[in-house]
């Protein structure tokens, strides 16, 4: 069974084709960051618009790769949310308008359990139940997977997620969007100094909350002489605290659930210390973690065309022609 995906949920316009037996045939990616650079983050409108100019080019360029025509594709899938609802939009309307011109199937997939599949790509796989900790520009969730279909959030953010976090820290302290990783990159190259950062919400377990932490980079911003070196200190000590606040709460989740996997996804995955911080901590619990490739870790189509091949093959999709989309949805 081959399935076309496409994902257009934020401000990266994806396609891919995976095939149940021969896996991952072909997939790109086209990043907007230059698009929405100039406003300091993304613009939906600008978005939407830019999405309905890039599906086509890399759905050629994703058939070609993949050796593969139209017809042979048997099911077409598309992130259904959650989302930016006019970008959700376009690439439904452009899956479900193929699935009529081409008299295929199609169906909605969720982007959150498309990033906790993810792993599912590489070779080295993990099995069910096994702990998720989704880290990206929108999410910051502590999922515990079960199976195909049985999620339980475990913990979330209960404000910004901690790649906005990155990237709004980044933006005070004079990054161009999207800041977090050149944060990132600074904060390891810098050490502990004069800054020191409360450990947000240290009372609740599982929750998590960046935006205090966000408001009190902003203050000892403000009232020291900005210099490089202060930047370089203040990078440190946000950095340290939001991956310790990452690795506390999946700490007290994977003692809860005794799950001996745990599986890391987002674009926030990429980064060095939380990297680091959890291989101890895999070390420690005698338990296996499992990142998917970057490219699988930040938004991409693959990711739904994997989730949505596991549903078809238990013969669900949508027969309906019904565009509906969901900015919001719980998983
Ligand atoms: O998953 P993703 O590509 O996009 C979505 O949000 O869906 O994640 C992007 C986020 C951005 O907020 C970016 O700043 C953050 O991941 N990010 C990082 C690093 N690399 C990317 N945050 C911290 N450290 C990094 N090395
Ligand atoms: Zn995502």
């Amino acid at each position: 069974m081959k399935v076309l995906a496409f994902e257009t949920s934020c401000d990266d316009t994806a396609v891919a084709i995976y095939d149940d037996k021969q896996g991952l045939l072909a997939h790109r990616v086209h990043s907007q960051n230059e698009v929405h650079r100039a406003f300091g983050g993304v613009v939906p409108e600008l978005a939407s618009r830019d999405h309905a100019l890039k599906l086509l080019p890399l759905l050629l360029a994703t058939l070609r790769e993949a050796n593969c025509s139209l017809q042979n594709i048997d099911l077409i899938a598309y992130t259904r949310g959650p989302g930016l609802s006019g970008a959700l939009l376009v690439g439904s309307m452009f899956a479900k308008s193929l699935g009529l011109a081409l008299s295929k199937p199609t169906l909605g997939v969720h982007h959150l359990e498309g990033h906790i599949l993810a792993p599912f790509l590489e070779s080295q796989a993990p099995t069910f139940p096994f702990l998720a900790l989704l880290v990206s520009g929108g999410h910051t969730q502590l999922i515990h997977v079960k199976a195909l279909g049985e999620y339980e959030v475990i913990g979330e953010s209960l404000d910004d997620a901690a790649g906005e976090a990155f990237d709004k820290v980044a933006k005070l302290l004079g990054f161009p969007y999207p800041g977090g990783p050149a944060l990132a990159a600074l904060a390891d190259q810098s050490q502990a100094g004069r800054y020191r950062f409360t450990l947000p919400l240290s009372q609740d377990p599982y929750n998590f909350s960046f935006s205090g932490l966000k408001t009190a980079v902003m203050q000892a911003w403000r009232v020291c002489p900005q210099g490089e070196t202060d930047k370089a200190e203040i990078a440190y000590a946000f950095q340290e605290t939001v991956i310790e606040s990452l690795v506390r709460k999946a700490t007290n989740a994977l003692t809860l659930t005794g799950v001996k996997q745990f599986v890391i996804a987002g674009g926030v995955s990429a980064n060095r210390l939380l990297r680091e911080r959890v291989d101890k901590l895999a070390k420690d619990l005698s338990i296996q973690v499992f990142y998917p490739r970057l490219a699988f870790c930040t938004d991409n189509a693959a990711m739904i065309a994997y989730a949505a091949c596991q549903y078809a093959k238990q013969g669900k999709w949508d027969a309906s022609l019904a565009c509906e989309v969901k900015a919001r949805w719980a998983l």
